[in-house]
């Protein structure tokens, strides 16, 4: 279930990158239907199993503030990534919410690797 996690992490960054690549070239690509549905159907999965796998290992974000730390910054995640492809206005402000999302990225990936809080 870990695995299934972690592969799914990998391939939201990987198709966020690419959406965010397609914008700046102005691609074609964006309009295409499983490129508009994917990205739904593998966040929610990647959500869905987070939550199981707390559950399941009763880690509870408010007494662990490492997960709670980790679902914060999943949001900062998911708002810098639709600020990215739908908010900005231009494709200085795109590369701005671009590197802004991958640093939320990184400081999940270091709380879901190390289990200790950085900020609490
Ligand atoms: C962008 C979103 C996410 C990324 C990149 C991510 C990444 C990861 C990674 C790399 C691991 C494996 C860590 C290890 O080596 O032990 C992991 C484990 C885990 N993640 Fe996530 N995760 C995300 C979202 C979530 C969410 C939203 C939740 C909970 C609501 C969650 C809960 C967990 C739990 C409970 C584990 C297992 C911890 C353990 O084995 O002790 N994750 N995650």
């Amino acid at each position: 279930m870990k695995h299934l996690h972690m592969t799914l992490a990998l391939l939201s960054v990987g198709l966020f990158t690419l959406r965010f690549a397609w914008l700046l070239m102005n691609s074609a690509q964006l309009n295409k239907k499983w490129v508009k549905i994917a990205p739904h159907v593998i966040d929610t999965f990647l959500l869905v199993l987070g939550v199981i796998m707390a559950v399941k290992l009763s880690i509870n974000p408010i007494e662990q503030l490492w997960l709670g730390e980790k679902i914060l910054a999943v949001f900062a995640y998911i708002f810098t990534g639709y600020y990215t492809l739908k908010i900005a206005k231009n494709n200085m402000m795109r590369v701005i919410g671009y590197l802004g999302a991958l640093g939320w990225v990184m400081l999940v990936v270091r709380l879901a690797m190390t289990k200790q809080g950085v900020f609490f």
